[in-house]
């Protein structure tokens, strides 16, 4: 089944072509640049920017497929949670193309497409399973009961990992995206030099809190800054990543033991980073549990991963229609596809 999948929840705008878990094209145009000299994604800027570049980068997909618009089955387009305005010019191009073709419309969520991104990389990879999603907007700890059925375990209940490192990186000065320059430059962590809270959370043991951390490290900044004195910021940035590790390691553990499921599957931007990959790996082979990561290609936002997630949601018969709209935020346990 050939599916057309367009993704432009944030700052790239993409098109796919798949074949159930095969990627047969996969374009991304990235607004990075534009948006580096503002230190993070300004909103209006990425929605102009997808507007501009999207019918280009759907032509380019299905050029690169070797296929042309008559021979996709279905049209798939990220439509929730992402920045509003972005989302509109993914979703309402997808309508057009989909009511042009006669051809049924897809509506994916971006969180159940990071998980998603795991099917391209490991072809024999199946639910039931539990998994992290860590990305720049998300933090979610969820079973995945089958392809489309999930189950939150638990959230962040501020920032998400990803903007967790994102502030604190530019905080430092640091280039954008913060998390992916934080993790290249980090050296060996200093608890002792630089002493990092670990939040506290009431409550659910398994929801996550990241703000406190970021505000630690801006704090922390400042009071150098003060005393005249200047930060390691190597050191600084390994201690960030290893405290942020901790955490999300340490819950994930735990719910792994307590819930039953033998897998754990990584997903979402922060699945890029380096001692997160490395450790979580180790401690899961440690316990007994296989675990699964997507390709590094595969870890930013893209359409490939929200095609291979379109073909399971229409499996389940989860189509939309002319009437869908974008939204801002939207749980992974709900199912909502055409309102
Ligand atoms: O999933 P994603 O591409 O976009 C969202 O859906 O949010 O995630 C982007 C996030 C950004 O916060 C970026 O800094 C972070 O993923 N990120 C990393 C790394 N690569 C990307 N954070 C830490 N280490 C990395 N290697």
């Amino acid at each position: 089944m050939l599916i057309l999948s367009i993704e432009s929840s944030c700052d790239e705008t993409s098109a796919a072509v798949t074949n159930e878990r095969e990627v047969l094209s996969n374009i991304i145009s990235t607004q990075i640049d534009e948006h580096r000299i503002y230190g993070g994604v300004v909103p209006e800027i990425a929605s102009r920017r997808h507007c501009e570049n999207i019918a280009a980068v759907v032509k380019e997909a299905v050029d690169a497929a070797g296929i042309t618009l008559s021979d996709i089955d279905a049209v798939a387009v990220t439509a929730y949670p992402g920045l509003i305005g972005a989302l509109l010019t993914g979703v309402n191009f997808a309508k057009g193309l989909a009511l042009s073709l006669n051809k049924p419309l897809i509506a994916v969520h971006h969180l159940r497409s990071h998980i998603a991104a795991n099917y391209i990389t490991h072809k024999a990879l199946k639910p039931p399973f539990l998994c992290l999603v860590v990305s720049g907007g998300n933090t979610v700890l969820c079973k995945v009961e089958d392809y489309t059925t999930f189950s939150v375990i638990g959230r962040t209940l501020d920032d998400a990992a990803g903007e967790c490192f994102d502030k604190a990186a530019r905080a430092m000065g640091l280039d954008y995206p913060g998390g992916v320059t934080l993790d290249k430059i980090a050296t060996i962590a200093d608890e002792r030099a630089y002493p990092l809270p670990t939040p506290k959370i009431n409550g659910d043991p398994y929801d996550f809190s990241f703000s406190g951390l970021k505000t630690a490290v801006i704090n922390l900044l400042h009071n150098l800054k003060q005393k005249g004195e200047e930060p390691d910021v190597p050191v600084l940035c390994a201690t960030l990543r290893k405290k942020v590790c901790d955490i999300l390691i340490s819950k994930t553990l735990m719910s792994l033991r307590e819930s039953g499921y033998k897998t754990l599957v990584l997903a979402g931007g922060v699945s890029a980073n380096s001692e997160l990959r490395a450790r979580m790996e180790e401690e899961c082979k440690k316990e007994g549990f296989e675990f699964y990561t997507p390709q590094l290609k595969y870890c930013g936002d893209n359409a490939a991963m929200v095609g291979a997630q379109a073909y399971y949601e229409f499996l389940s018969g989860n189509t939309a229609d002319v009437s869908l709209n974008a939204s801002a935020t939207m749980p992974i346990d709900l199912k909502v596809q055409g309102d």
